[in-house]
């Protein structure tokens, strides 16, 4: 993996000038655009592109046409198409659970993971950050294991959980003895030293859509001698108590302790690779495109009269996204505490011209955006592997697979890290 991750590295930073930036406070249009120089021809396509056409390009950013675009930058970016992934083959299992209301999409996620499990897991496991320990009571059903510990720290979650019935698989248990028996429920913090040995007292471990800090925690504390299986599938890599991105593995560590040999990653940058929105409706979409022009809009409007010092808009209610552009600027003003005067006595003339700027404005920087988006597979890989390095550092045999199809969740990257050293329950 570490030939892997140097390759992979390597393509990264040489397309660097295409996402490690901040649009609008270091470029604001798209001739500014970091990568302009390198592809004036992708500049000469996006100039071309009207709203609809981002829309579209947005909804590709979803699946795979996002990874096709890469490749056709660069070939080697066809590791992210080749990443070990099998179709759920056993999808039958629904309603698993008396009575709990567990999402379509949940369901084939976990039945997904499930489905990408080692063949024989531990008989107890603990579920970190586990929520209502759907997956634990999904796996004991499927007969992979006997018990789990559900840990949260969210005791509504929790009590949800323990309220939970699985169907009855064992004539000879009733209900409450089923989840007496096989699951432990806990409130607990995950970064609280009872949880570190909740972490020590289990041979098996999930993390299951665990952010930052979070599943950063399991990592650190595995250990071959005591972890025989962690099954990880990392979320929100920039929800940490970290500003500034600390590698988790020696060769990360390695190559990112300068912009010189590769690339440092903050918050801002971090939030890239889990920003990906499910497919929006095409009415949420235009909505959103609309609201975002007339705000570029009403801020060439206050310019224009102006007030040279506001930087902060207000966002827009659902009934006023509804309303016209002069409605949302004379909205904007109030809610500005602005005196309504000089935006009443702009004529329909003007509303008009500015309407068109912040259309035309809005043409500028969504490439600048977009771009950065193209890349959010590639750094979310780059963190999986840092995180898989980490523990191939520590001894462990690790895999790295997609579970689910994207449309099913974009946090679709699994770890599975198993150690041989570990004894036998
Ligand atoms: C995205 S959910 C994932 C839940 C579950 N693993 C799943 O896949 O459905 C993240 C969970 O982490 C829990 N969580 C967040 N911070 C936590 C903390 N410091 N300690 C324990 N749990 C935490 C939340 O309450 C939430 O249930």
């Amino acid at each position: 993996m570490d030939r892997q991750f140097l390759e992979f590295h390597d393509v990264l930073t040489s397309f660097k000038s295409y996402w490690h930036y901040r649009p609008f406070s270091q470029c604001s249009a798209l001739d500014e655009a970091p990568w302009a120089q390198s592809s004036p021809q992708i500049v000469d396509r996006f100039k071309r592109f009207n709203l609809d056409d981002w829309a579209h390009f947005e909804d590709g950013l979803v699946g795979e046409e996002s990874l096709d675009f890469l490749i056709t930058l660069d070939p080697r970016f066809k590791v992210l198409k080749d990443l070990p992934f099998r179709k759920l083959t056993n999808a039958s299992q629904v309603d698993f659970i008396h009575n709990a209301k567990i999402k379509q999409r949940k369901n084939e996620q976990l039945l997904a993971l499930i489905d990408h499990l080692p063949q024989s897991l531990p008989p107890h496991i603990l579920e970190w950050c586990g929520g209502k320990g759907f997956l634990s009571r999904l796996l004991r059903i499927e007969q992979k294991i006997q018990s789990a510990t559900i840990i949260d720290w969210d005791s509504h979650l929790i009590q949800a959980g323990k309220d939970l019935r699985d169907i009855d698989l064992d004539t000879n248990l009733n209900i409450d003895q089923i989840n007496e028996l096989a699951y432990h429920y806990e409130v607990l913090d995950a970064m609280s030293p009872q949880a570190v040995e909740r972490l020590h007292q289990h041979q098996c471990i999930f993390a299951i859509h665990a952010c930052g800090c979070l599943h950063r925690r399991v990592i650190e504390q595995a250990q071959v001698n005591l972890h025989k299986t962690l099954v990880i599938a990392p979320c929100c890599y920039h929800l940490d108590t970290l500003d500034e991105y600390e590698p988790m593995s020696k060769i990360a560590q390695k190559y990112t302790q300068s912009e010189t040999q590769g690339f440092t990653l903050n918050r801002y940058l971090l939030r890239l690779a889990t920003q990906q929105r499910t497919h929006a409706s095409e009415r949420r979409q235009v909505l959103r495109q609309r609201a975002a022009a007339f705000r570029l809009g009403f801020e060439q409007l206050l310019l224009h009269l102006g007030f040279t010092d506001i930087h902060q808009f207000p966002s827009l209610s659902r009934a006023q996204q509804r309303q016209n552009f002069r409605e949302v600027c004379l909205s904007f003003a109030s809610a500005l505490s602005l005196h309504p005067q000089p935006f009443q006595a702009c004529s329909d003339a003007d509303y008009d011209r500015f309407e068109r700027l912040g259309h035309e404005r809005l043409l500028q920087i969504i490439p600048l955006e977009q771009m950065r988006h193209v890349f959010r597979k590639s750094l979310e890989y780059w963190l999986c592997l840092d995180r898989c390095l980490a523990l191939i550092d520590k001894g462990f045999d690790v895999q790295l697979t997609q579970f689910c199809d994207l449309q099913v969740t974009p946090r679709n990257l699994m770890i599975t890290a198993q150690s041989y050293a570990c004894s036998t329950p």
